[in-house]
């Protein structure tokens, strides 16, 4: 039997059946109940209707509102006592994949399937996991590990360790603290947050939260009034660098967010959009946000825009979304300060490699010239590892920052990034590896380097 039918077992038996039978019971004795007090009111006016004039009506109604609250409010609890039996707590997880099942516990199905949906047939989704696994490492031993530094300069920002938060829209979808939490933790942690445009809270906001370094995620909108008002925005609030999204001319066709009509929930804004008229998504037949990208963002965007918007600010800007040597060179040619290599989180073209798998190459191609980032698909410290073994100079997440938020908020961030931190000092502990600089290429095997020509000692 697999585990999930194993799962799907012990649910039903622990928590449908039992559930099933009590809402039996339950409705069974509130209609004997109102039936016997029904009988009751009638006799008693039959018997004393001669000698009074009238009889005061039974409050049943009332009394059976009552008995019906209690009664949801006991299953509610049973229904948490019971769910809290077959699913981890925050406190339990060991790894940040764990939050997954939390978030997808405690989030409407919309809001769920729009964090965790990849494009299409999702094969990139997969790949972005499952490349990680094909790489191994080639480990060096009997070196002095008592001491390991893990800090790292990002654009000449100093940070304590080379994960960094990815932009993620609308993260008060998630968590009622959204953007306020994410900003907090990954400031606690000491790591840099980007903040997505489509954020649920503004640059202000965000930057009100205190300290941190912070970098802010463009879309460029047809309306380049609203592309300058914001950098400048993000610019007065502090935020270092401008990550320039250039994998979205149209949105990736994720069939979850079509099925349930995906769109933001009516109490939530994008911030950054309020005072523009732009903030709410329309209701529409299929995703909101699909119909809001094919209105709004300019697909006429090309690498003469990357020239342009160094014209309009003086921060660095990273090109979020380059997955080949050619577009690495037009990069490096048109000024970008780094480059994240990424798929969007396989949100975007459906069968383009896993990024893993296309880093080196472009690692290759920026000659040193620029950092070379890299998200999707990291969860593990080793991950973090191989990444920067192929030569990224630091990492990105984007869904264990969701999920642990819907999970514990701002606790459920610090936690996820704590475990990657932990999981990726040991890495480093168990290869030899005292500081960033001494991961090398020889650390790790890929596919398309066998057979292994030893490296001279
Ligand atoms: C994203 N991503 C994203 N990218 C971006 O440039 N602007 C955005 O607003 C968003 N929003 C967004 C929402 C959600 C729910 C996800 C999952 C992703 C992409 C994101 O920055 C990053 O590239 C990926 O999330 C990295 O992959 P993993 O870590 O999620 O596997």
């Amino acid at each position: 039997m697999t585990c999930e039918s194993r799962k799907i077992l012990t649910l039903l038996s622990l928590h449908t059946l039992p559930l099933l039978l009590f809402q039996f019971t339950a409705v069974f004795s509130i209609v004997s109940i109102y039936i016997l007090l029904h009988a009751l009111v009638t006799q008693l006016n039959t018997l004393f209707s001669p000698h009074i004039s009238s009889f005061p009506p039974l409050p049943i109604a009332p009394i059976s509102f009552r008995f019906l609250t209690s009664y949801i409010k006991v299953l509610d609890i049973l229904d948490h006592t019971l769910k809290s039996e077959v699913m981890p707590s925050t406190m339990e997880i060991t790894n940040v994949t764990e939050f997954e099942a939390i978030a997808k516990e405690k989030l409407p199905k919309m809001i769920y399937e729009y964090y965790a949906s990849g494009a299409e047939d999702q094969w990139s989704l997969k790949e972005n996991r499952n490349a990680f696994s094909r790489i191994l490492f080639r480990p060096r031993i009997l070196i002095d590990v008592s001491e390991i530094d893990l800090t790292t300069t990002v654009l000449g920002f100093k940070i304590s360790m080379p994960i960094m938060v990815a932009p993620t829209a609308m993260q008060k979808m998630a968590h009622p603290d959204g953007e306020y939490a994410t900003a907090r933790a990954s400031a606690a942690a000491g790591t840099i947050m980007t903040l997505s445009s489509w954020a649920t809270s503004s640059v202000e906001e965000v930057a009100s939260t205190g300290p941190g370094i912070r970098f802010f995620q463009l879309y460029v909108y047809k309306d380049r009034n609203i592309v300058i008002q914001l950098v400048r925005r993000a610019e007065r609030a502090g935020f270092k660098a401008i990550a320039l999204t250039v994998d979205t001319p149209l949105l990736g066709r994720r069939e979850a967010d079509i099925k349930n009509r995906f769109t933001l929930p009516s109490h939530l804004t994008l911030k950054n959009f309020e005072g523009l008229n732009l903030g709410k998504l329309d209701k529409t037949s299929d995703s909101g946000l699909a119909a809001y990208v094919a209105g709004q963002v300019d697909r006429s965007l090309n690498w003469k825009d990357v020239k342009w918007l160094q014209t309009i600010t003086s921060l660095p800007i990273l090109v979020k979304g380059v997955l080949t040597a050619e577009d690495t060179r037009i990069a490096i040619q048109s000024g970008a300060a780094g480059i994240i290599v990424s798929n969007h989180g396989a949100r975007q073209l459906d069968y383009v490699p896993a990024t893993i798998m296309a880093l080196e190459e472009v690692v290759k191609a920026a000659q040193g010239k620029i950092p070379v980032f890299l998200d999707g698909g990291v969860r593990r410290g080793t991950d973090v590892f191989k990444a920067l073994a192929l030569g990224a100079s630091g990492v990105f997440i984007g869904r264990p920052v969701v999920f642990s938020l819907a999970a514990d908020g701002e606790a459920g961030i610090r936690k996820a990034l704590q475990m990657l931190r932990d999981e990726f000092e040991l890495t480093m502990a168990l290869s030899g590896c005292r500081s960033l600089k001494e991961i090398t290429r020889d650390h790790v095997m890929t596919e398309w380097d066998r057979p292994r020509v030893v490296p001279r000692l």
